[in-house]
């Protein structure tokens, strides 16, 4: 079952206008929330990056976040799996095409739900592979957009590579993933790039941080150099979908030893506990 405009529906039976500002312009944002035994994880700080997309592309909040909050839940209710993943759209509407913002026009919403499988324990024990990549995007990274066609080239040509992601250099500087965020180790230090308009604020980097800070493991919050990327010691990927997972080979070559390393085995061990934590806390 997905919801739009106002309504739950099967998927097949939803459709949309050619006409929405979303299909002409991609005209819109977007945002993807995990759900652990059948409650939001993070849910006020999806919200709150929410309403910054939207002040980003100047469209006014259809719903309060109390509403979201249940239509969220409504949505969860009416699909199965203890873990699911929610994305959330929301366009300017439809409305005759013309660059400018239409005026009067209802934002088209709609949401739906997928299975969320954790990454596999193998996953994390073998590491993933990823290539580097010039960061073409525009200078909104910050904006969960819709209009992802830099990201989808730039994720393709790491999957025609044979990797899983494009880490993403601009300027001699590390910024994300093509749909990650991306953290580097050196000498035992978390170097993580600063929150800009060139990165997209990852809820997963936030709590990453905090695991960090709270569990005093030295991190440095700034500009991380080319150079670093290239010389880590672990590198370490990270998104709601896909929690923290180790980068062991980049561009050919193994990152570090080639195994996943000891600060990417205690953070994770971080993360499912305080997975485990807050989950038990809903219940
Ligand atoms: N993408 N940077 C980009 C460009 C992303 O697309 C994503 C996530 C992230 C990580 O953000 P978060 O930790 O809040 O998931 C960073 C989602 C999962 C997607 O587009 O499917």
């Amino acid at each position: 079952m997905i919801y739009l405009n106002g309504r739950f529906m099967p998927l097949e039976e939803a459709t949309i206008p050619v006409l929405d500002r979303g299909f002409i312009f991609g005209d819109g944002i977007y945002e993807v929330i995990p759900v652990y035994s059948r409650r939001p994880f993070r849910l006020a700080e999806h919200l709150r990056r929410l309403q910054n997309s939207l002040d980003g592309i100047q469209l006014k909040n259809p719903h309060s976040d109390a509403e979201w909050g249940q239509l969220l839940q409504q949505l969860i209710d009416r699909n199965e799996g203890e873990d699911q993943y929610l994305y959330l759209h929301i366009t300017r509407g439809v409305a005759k095409r013309d660059h400018a913002f239409p005026k009067n026009v209802t934002p088209t919403v709609f949401m739906m739900s997928s299975p969320l499988t954790p990454p596999a324990a193998e996953l994390k024990a073998s590491g993933v592979t990823a290539i580097t990549a010039q960061d073409n995007r525009w200078l909104r990274c910050d904006i969960k957009a819709i209009s992802l066609l830099p990201n989808v080239l730039l994720r393709q040509q790491a999957v025609a590579a044979g990797t899983m992601e494009a880490v993403l250099v601009r300027d001699g500087f590390m910024t994300e993933g093509s749909a990650s965020n991306i953290f580097v180790v050196q000498n035992g230090t978390v170097l993580a790039p600063p929150k800009n308009n060139l990165m997209l604020p990852g809820i997963t980097y936030d709590l990453i941080l905090e695991l960090a800070a709270a569990d005093h493991i030295p991190l440095k919050v700034g500009p991380v150099p080319e150079a670093a990327l290239r010389s880590a010691n672990e590198i370490w990927l990270t998104s709601s979908t896909r929690e923290v997972l180790p980068i062991t080979v980049l561009d050919g070559q193994p990152v570090g030893n080639g195994q996943p390393g000891p600060l990417f085995k205690r953070m994770d061990a971080l993360y499912q506990s305080y997975k485990a934590t807050v989950m038990r806390k809903a219940d």
